[in-house]
């Protein structure tokens, strides 16, 4: 891909899945990378492997609701790389008593929205200073075909996801002339850890049935869509969701 070979950037819950795919494509395609993930661990061990394969790695504990700990999450690729070309915002989580809209207590809606939503300004907030004043820059966000899917299951977490929709073509249509990019992934069902520890057979049997290819995503499926976004290819790309499903969903 154009464009990723020196460049440096973040992935805000790299930890595991979608996250630490991304990661490990990026570095595949010489780009450096800072992984935080509430799981310090986590993030460290992701890192350690790229660094293994001859990548350029770090990681770092993060909790992506607090905004100090974004800032240093931004600090350390400033100070490790001394630059920053994008930011992934990935992490997600919360989904716990998230059921429908009579049954979820207020604290969960919230909780979802903090972690889900909020979350991506914070990122939003943390990384554009540093962009805007190189006069270029990605944003990436995931979210969700949870967010068009009408889930019948599921409240806060859609509802979190189409404004993460949302905020991503504000930041593109606010700051697309001072050189940044916006974007969206919005993954169908992609068998991580996550999807594996939650979702059951049965379940995924119905993604399957749903989908036109012959089978469920992986995490290296939205990697690539990922790194495409993040890299010059894709310099006249911005304000999109771009949904990788396998055929999940097909929609304009
Ligand atoms: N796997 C799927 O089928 C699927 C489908 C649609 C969308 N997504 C989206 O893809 C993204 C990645 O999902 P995944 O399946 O790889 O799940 P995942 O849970 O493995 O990845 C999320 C990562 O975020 C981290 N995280 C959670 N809370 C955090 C916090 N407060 N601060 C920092 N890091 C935190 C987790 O530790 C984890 O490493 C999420 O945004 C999710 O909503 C996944």
């Amino acid at each position: 891909m154009r464009g990723l070979n020196g460049k440096a950037g973040v992935i805000a819950g790299g930890g595991r899945g979608i996250g630490a795919a991304t990661a490990t494509r990026l570095a595949e395609e010489g780009a450096a990378i800072v992984i935080g993930d509430i799981e310090g661990e986590w993030a460290e061990k992701t890192a350690a492997k790229i660094r293994d394969a001859g990548g350029k790695a770090v990681g770092v504990a993060l909790d992506i609701c607090d905004p100090d700990s974004v800032e240093n999450l931004v600090q350390t690729c400033l100070k490790t790389y001394d630059r920053l070309d994008y930011f992934h915002a990935n992490a997600a989580g919360g989904t716990q008593g998230d059921i429908d809209a009579l049954t979820i207590d207020l604290a969960v809606f919230d909780r979802s929205i903090a972690l889900n939503l909020r979350s991506y300004l914070i990122c939003t907030q943390k990384a554009l200073p540093t962009m805007l004043e190189r006069g270029s820059g990605a944003m990436l966000y995931t979210s969700s075909g949870a967010a068009y899917g009408g889930a019948p299951w599921q409240v806060a977490y859609p509802v979190a996801k189409n404004g993460v929709h949302a905020l991503m073509r504000h930041v593109a249509a606010r700051y697309g002339k001072q050189g940044i990019r916006a974007n969206v992934v919005a993954p169908g069902l992609v068998l991580t850890e996550a999807a594996l520890e939650h979702l059951n057979d049965e379940y995924r049997e119905a993604g399957l049935k749903r989908a036109a290819c012959p089978r469920l995503g992986e995490p290296k499926d939205i990697a690539a869509m990922a790194a495409f976004l993040v890299s010059d290819d894709a310099e006249w790309i911005t304000g999109q969701v771009f949904s990788v499903n396998g055929g999940m969903a097909m929609r304009d």
